[in-house]
């Protein structure tokens, strides 16, 4: 698969250009490390998903809204994109929402998710309208009954369903097994009884049901056990209650690519296979279909970022099994991307602001953080001669990257940039000094 944003080009001096903008020259401009966003690229992928699963959908006469998962990546320059394309938009906490509504994305087109999520958050979300809030537990459900009648409204809602079918790369990410902590499970029975609270509840309106089986999930089959699985749960609700329970909604969790020789979980692909799984239950049950949603997050932003650093030092080390390792040292870590040491992730990385003729060895990429484990790419052909300036740059960093930021070490986290027909536009600047220390509070 490659791994690298559909716009990344090789000059014939070997440097490397994104968005039709050379790198040295975004680094000039940005400074390193640098997350870059190729913007033609995410919007194709979020058209992708909604052309594709409309397409899908459509041959039943069934309708799709695509959510974007902000918590990959988000900034409210995103929002609109996404509201341009068409799609709508998943928020996790206040944050989150504010920023989504600074990117003018419509309240009716948000969705508000969270386990615990705050009285605030749910009061800022009833008062600007939000399309709908995805319950997860029966706390919320009182809460957020009585917050609706206090404020003369009405909530529009999900229920979180934990639905047993257990996907994903790591345990940390998979979210539908029974033993975590989201959702509320359909083996117990939990789900159908917080369905009936919703019901019963003069504050909340019942929508329908949602469901997210975990992230980076490349098993089409994992996705079709749970969709069968919810729409069994929806038509005996159903038929127990007479309620309608218009929407379902099945969740992000579609696997990209991170180093050349991985797979993908691509929307031309799913989007038939997923449908086709739905067709077979709601033929034999009969009835409308109720309207889908998808929550994709990684899918959309991850490919479409790369990230670009500066190499400081470089170490050959002897391995106890033979041979050496060549550790290139860069100027950023695991405050920009935390996921190698969190998930035990994989990327792959290039020198890309010159041509080495040089052999490639085997090689680590390394922060400047405070621990051995500050580790972005344990293994990778780099060539011999990488060196002190080298430009690096690392694929696939879109999502869950800058998201997930930390200022470990007191480091500055890293601006995003958009590029776009040889343009670059700040998306997220970077942290500086002045912030950090505006942070600290100074004593007497
Ligand atoms: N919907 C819900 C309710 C979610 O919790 C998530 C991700 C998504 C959608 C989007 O999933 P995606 O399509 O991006 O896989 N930090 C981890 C990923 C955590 C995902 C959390 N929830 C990582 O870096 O891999």
């Amino acid at each position: 698969m490659p791994v690298w944003s559909s716009s990344v080009t090789r000059g014939d001096d070997g440097v490397l250009a994104v968005g039709g903008m050379d790198v040295r020259t975004l680094a000039a401009e940005h400074g390193t490390p640098l997350y870059v966003v190729d913007e033609a690229d995410f919007r194709v992928r979020a058209a992708a998903f909604r052309d594709h699963f409309t397409a899908a959908f459509g041959r039943h006469r069934a309708k799709v809204d695509v959510f974007y998962a902000g918590k990959a990546f988000l900034a409210s320059q995103v929002a609109g994109w996404m509201r341009e394309e068409d799609l709508c938009l998943d928020v996790a906490s206040r944050g989150e929402l504010e920023i989504a509504l600074r990117g003018g994305m419509p309240p009716e087109r948000i969705g508000l998710h969270g386990n615990n999520k705050a009285e605030d958050e749910l009061r800022r979300a009833l008062s600007v309208g939000v399309g709908r809030i995805i319950v997860d537990s029966f706390t919320e459900i009182e809460v957020l009954d009585a917050l609706a009648r206090e404020m003369g409204v009405t909530a529009p809602v999900l229920v979180r369903v934990t639905t047993g079918v257990h996907a994903g790369g790591h345990e940390y990410i998979a979210t539908s097994h029974e033993d975590q902590k989201f959702g509320l499970s359909l083996a117990s029975g939990a789900a159908y009884d917080a369905m009936l609270a919703c019901h019963d509840a003069v504050g909340l309106n019942l929508l329908g049901i949602h469901t997210h089986i975990g992230s980076q999930i490349l098993s089409i089959d994992a996705f079709r056990e749970s969709a069968d699985r919810m729409l069994r749960l929806r038509a005996a609700f159903m038929a127990d209650t007479g309620a309608a329970l218009p929407e379902v909604d099945l969740g992000g969790g579609y696997a990209i690519a991170y180093t050349e020789d991985a797979e993908a979980l691509e929307p031309s692909v799913a989007a038939y296979e997923i449908a086709d799984a739905v067709a077979s239950v709601m033929d034999p049950i009969g009835g409308e279909w109720p309207r889908f949603s998808i929550e994709p997050g990684r899918a959309i932003a991850g490919p479409a970022g790369l990230t670009v650093y500066t190499v400081g030092v470089t170490k050959d080390v002897k391995l106890d099994e033979g041979g050496s390792r060549q550790y290139v040292a860069v100027d950023g870590g695991m405050s920009d991307n935390p996921r190698t040491i969190m998930y035990g992730a994989e990327y792959h990385a290039e020198v890309a602001s010159r041509v080495s003729d040089a052999p490639l060895t085997l090689s680590r990429v390394v922060g400047k953080h405070c621990e051995s484990g500050d580790i972005i790419v344990r293994d990778v052909q780099l060539p011999e001669d990488t060196r002190r300036g080298d430009l690096l740059a690392v694929a696939a960093t879109g999502a869950y990257g800058r998201s997930m930021a930390s200022t470990y070490n007191a480091a500055l986290r890293p601006a995003v940039v958009a590029v776009r027909d040889g343009a670059s536009k700040v998306l997220v600047r970077r942290d500086t000094l002045e912030d950090l220390l505006s942070w600290d509070v100074a004593g007497d």
